[in-house]
């Protein structure tokens, strides 16, 4: 059973980022707001992410009173309060005053004051400035009864890559690092393969956090340096954890960004009571929203198997951003489907960035539950209003389940930074890891199968079914854990491209390591371009061959799909491999969509993978199952149309429709742009 992390409030939350600090002087406005809030049924709102001014408008002056006030009036209306430190953009006193405070580019320039995600997490000024608001607001609000969830800063690291800085002091804490896991120089040298290019380093001092201007090329040192920003984030994070629990109990949460490359977000899992995160897909952004769906939904995935447990949604946008290149409306209907998708895959909120346009600077056009003109009366305020009424008819059903997927695949994150500056077959930027990785994700998305998303340092135990694409990196003990998982009966599947390096991107030498789990190894790899096209042939049918080919020797694997031409014609691009009492496959060529779509099916079938709802399920049709979790709560499957047109699902067997209670038949009737939840 997971267990419930806001004990103070256990409904869905319905909400958002709400910045009365902007509106301090229009109390008439602050009142209306409460009778919108009311009206759209918001239960709980984010409250101070970027206040640090209003809260502390000169050193060391708190002025608290506006938000106790905030906070008391809500309560009073049964809306509660996710609490935020402040650190989400620094106020210009402290910018002005402590230039430590500022992070330096990787040029070495230092900024201006400004912008906002990008404090120096190194510095002892910025801790101690912030330990101390923490503190105080800790002691101020720590124990109010409305105050359910503290939320740490916002979108730490930022989305401006602004998660590392290289400033001294940085550098400083960078060598100390390397220092305490090298040991000696030697081993860095090792690491590192240093001898390359002459790049030994002969004293700690000559080692340079990675930059154009200097080094940019030294992968150990590259990885090295993210796997640094990503520990000195995190615990700048723990040290405002530390401080907000100086009088409080209140779970802590900090709002992620998905496939957010700068920082390994499983490394923050185990300090964050309840994982959170931002939601902005690109809707409308295609001919249709499939391929937006599935990207939305690997994300949720990746969420909740951080802590194999429901998470929140904590922003979304009820209407349309304003940073995309082109910034189209969601069509009336899609912020239903696109909330409803949240929660079918875990999540326990749908909050908005944000409650009320601001009048003026960055994010004026931003969309918001309330806009600037005749507030309520709007078709985003009367879809929000809409899906508040759906929320709280399923929220107590929907609290107690969490979705438990037997198929998992593997996202990395370290992986991810070491493929993409591998300079191999193809430039790093064009080895697409995320999007191949949608790519084995989708056909699992289109048969209504959940999936976990999880990195190398998981328990594989417990799934049926695991999936790798281009797990280039072996992390310690991966390798081990997969030969055990394979000879306990796990079916595995990796890709091209993986297997080559070890934890410091040096490559595996002698001996592949999965060579006996796969029965193969790879001799070369090509990288076809459009004047050496190829095919390959897999169950009487021909795919093309294309972006990344191994050629593999196999040395046990049977051959699945062979190439149909060039200098590899009759070489596996596709293996099986039995081990213990399980399989590992191995794609060896990148293909098309409908080549993924048909190999999964296949698998699908031949291993029993359970669909939500064994049915064949239209286009843009998707089923998430979410089981009950406690007892007496109900398994639900939320059927989600993302199709703007009606479409008709026809079910095993009659269910049970969550939000009417009534018994439905076997046919399922669905608007366009719409989410129905069975049992
Ligand atoms: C991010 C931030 C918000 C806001 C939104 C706009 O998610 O956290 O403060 O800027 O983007 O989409
Ligand atoms: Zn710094």
């Amino acid at each position: 059973m997971s267990e419930i992390v806001i004990k103070k409030y256990p409904k869905l939350l319905h909400g958002g980022d709400y910045n009365p600090d902007q509106w301090l002087d229009c109390p008439e406005i602050l009142e209306e707001d409460i009778r919108l809030m009311k009206k759209a049924g918001v239960n709980a709102v984010s409250l101070g992410i970027f206040a640090w001014a209003a809260l502390e408008p000169e050193e060391g002056v708190y002025a608290f009173d506006w938000l106790e006030k905030m906070i008391d009036r809500l309560y009073s209306e049964g809306i509660y309060t996710v609490l935020a430190t402040p650190t989400g953009a620094m106020p210009n006193w402290l910018t002005e005053k402590y230039e430590e405070v500022r992070q330096v580019t990787p040029e070495g320039v230092r900024h201006l004051p400004g912008k906002r995600h990008n404090y120096c997490p190194t510095s002892p000024i910025m801790r101690e400035k912030t330990k101390a608001i923490d503190t105080a607001l800790s002691k101020r609000f720590g124990r109010h009864p409305a105050v359910i969830l503290w939320h740490i800063s916002n979108e730490i690291g930022g989305n401006d890559h602004q998660s590392a800085c290289w400033c001294p002091k940085c550098q400083a804490a960078f060598r100390q690092w390397l220092r305490e896991k090298y040991g000696t120089l030697e081993n860095l040298n090792h690491a590192w393969w240093t001898a390359f290019w002459s790049h030994t380093y002969t004293s700690w001092e000559q080692i340079h956090a990675p930059s154009p201007a200097g080094e940019p090329w030294l992968h150990g040192l590259n990885l090295d340096w993210r796997r640094f920003t990503t520990v000195q984030m995190r615990d700048f994070y723990r040290e405002e954890v530390k401080a907000v629990r100086t009088y409080s109990t209140v779970p802590v949460t900090a709002n992620m960004m998905g496939f957010f490359k700068d920082l390994d977000y499983p490394k923050f899992a185990d300090d964050i009571d309840i994982i959170s995160w931002d939601a902005y897909p690109e809707w409308h952004s295609e001919a249709d929203d499939v391929n937006i769906a599935v990207w939305a939904a690997a994300n949720h995935n990746i969420m909740r198997s951080m802590k194999k447990a429901p998470f929140l949604m904590m922003e979304s946008t009820p209407s349309v951003t304003n940073w995309k290149k082109n910034n189209i409306q969601k069509r009336p209907g899609m912020h239903e489907v696109s909330s409803m998708q949240a929660i079918a895959l875990g999540s326990l909120s749908v909050q908005y960035f944000q409650w009320r346009k601001s009048r003026g600077s960055m994010e004026k056009f931003h969309g918001a539950v309330v806009g600037h003109i005749d507030h309520g009366n709007t078709r985003v305020f009367k879809e929000v209003a809409a899906l508040g009424e759906h929320l709280a008819s399923v929220s107590d059903a929907v609290y107690h389940t969490c979705n438990k997927p037997e198929v998992a695949m593997i996202f990395d994150w370290e992986n991810w930074w070491a493929l993409e500056d591998c300079a191999g077959p193809k430039r790093g930027s064009e080895m697409h890891y995320v999007e191949t990785f949608l790519s084995h994700y989708k056909p699992f998305w289109m048969m209504g199968i959940d999936v976990d998303m999880v990195d190398m340092d998981a328990d594989l135990d417990g799934y049926k079914l695991i999936i790798a694409p281009m797990n280039y990196m072996y992390k310690d003990g991966y390798a081990r854990k997969v030969r055990e998982f394979v000879q306990k009966g796990g079916i595995y599947v990796t890709t091209y491209w993986s297997g080559l390096v070890d934890e410091t991107d040096l490559c595996f030498i002698d001996q592949a390591p999965l060579q006996d789990v796969l029965g193969l190894w790879v001799e070369e790899t090509d990288s076809p371009n459009e004047f050496y096209e190829n095919e390959f042939e897999y169950d009487g049918q021909r795919y093309p061959a294309k972006d990344i080919c191994d050629i593999v020797r196999t040395t046990g694997a049977q051959k699945l799909a062979s190439y149909c031409g060039d200098y590899y014609e009759g070489r596996a691009a596709l293996t099986k491999n039995s081990f213990g009492d399980g399989t590992a496959y191995y794609i060896a060529s990148g293909s098309s969509e409908e080549f993924c779509i048909d190999f999964y099916t296949e698998l699908i079938r031949k291993y029993e993978i359970h669909q939500a709802i064994p049915t064949e399920l239209p286009y843009g049709v998707t089923v998430s199952k979410r089981e009950a979790a406690a007892p007496g709560a109900k398994t639900l499957y939320f059927v989600q149309n993302f199709n703007p047109y009606e479409v008709t699902v026809m079910l095993d067997h009659p269910y049970h429709c969550l939000e009417t209670d009534e018994m439905l038949g076997e046919f399922l009737e669905m608007k366009g742009y719409s989410c129905t939840v069975l049992y």
